[in-house]
């Protein structure tokens, strides 16, 4: 059975309230909480996500999946442990080397969070290989992370495939999740490639009804 994390991103202004007890009352498994710092990519959304993510923290008691697409990977720990998130992922990119990236897999580790690595579309799968048996899960950008509402990149379907093969391999336990233009059309292709946490932004907010795109892009 694959999970929903709802991506909160493009979330309208003024709606949060709302938006955020819809999406409970649909059963999104988790609310994805993409913290951006207009360095690691253009945009900065990481005052406003870090507000979100605090209002979902006091009004729902559904886990948190933070995405880090950040330089600073140390700060936005300490900031957004507070929060008790279920899963902190950073991105494999921003960090300088491999002790770097066990550094703060270890950060995570002592927030009692559970640890995810993100490689951008550029980024070839075996690099995370050494990683995995120290992480919960890996994911998968299917975009260019910076923003919402993009078309998903097809050739990262094989990069799934392989990761998933590896995984099968290694009998390790590592989640893989997939983050960018998933919709109707693309999510049966990403869970038949292996993917078992599937991102939707776009997809879920645009919708008329929330409940009936969650049950679809799961069941498809
Ligand atoms: C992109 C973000 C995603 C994205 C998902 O940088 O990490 O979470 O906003 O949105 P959609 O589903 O619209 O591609
Ligand atoms: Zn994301």
């Amino acid at each position: 059975m694959v999970e929903i994390a709802t991506s909160i991103l493009t979330m309208k202004k003024g709606e949060e309230a709302n938006t955020i007890l819809n999406l409970e009352a649909a059963k999104t498994d988790y609310f994805h909480i993409d913290v951006m710092d207009g360095k690691f990519v253009q945009k900065d959304t990481y005052q406003r996500m870090l507000e979100n993510a605090s209002y979902i923290k006091r009004v729902s008691n559904l886990p948190l999946d933070v995405h880090f697409m950040v330089e600073d990977i140390k700060t936005a720990i300490q900031d957004f442990a507070d929060l008790e998130p279920n899963i902190m992922t950073f991105h494999l990119e921003a960090c300088k080397d491999k002790e770097e990236v066990k550094k703060y897999i270890k950060m995570i580790q002592e927030k009692h969070c559970k640890v995810g690595i993100s490689i951008k579309p550029d980024t070839q799968v075996e690099e995370v290989y050494e990683i995995l048996p120290y992480i919960h899960q890996c994911l998968i950008m299917t975009v260019e992370p910076g923003k919402g509402g993009q078309t998903f990149l097809t050739q990262m379907v094989e990069k799934i495939k392989k990761l998933k093969e590896y995984i099968q391999e290694k009998e390790l336990e590592v989640d893989i999740e997939v983050d960018g233009g998933i919709n109707l059309k693309t999510a049966p292709v990403v869970k038949e490639a292996g993917a078992n946490i599937l991102v939707a932004g776009t997809a879920i907010l645009m919708a008329s009804n929330y409940k009936t795109i969650i049950e679809e892009l799961k069941s498809k």
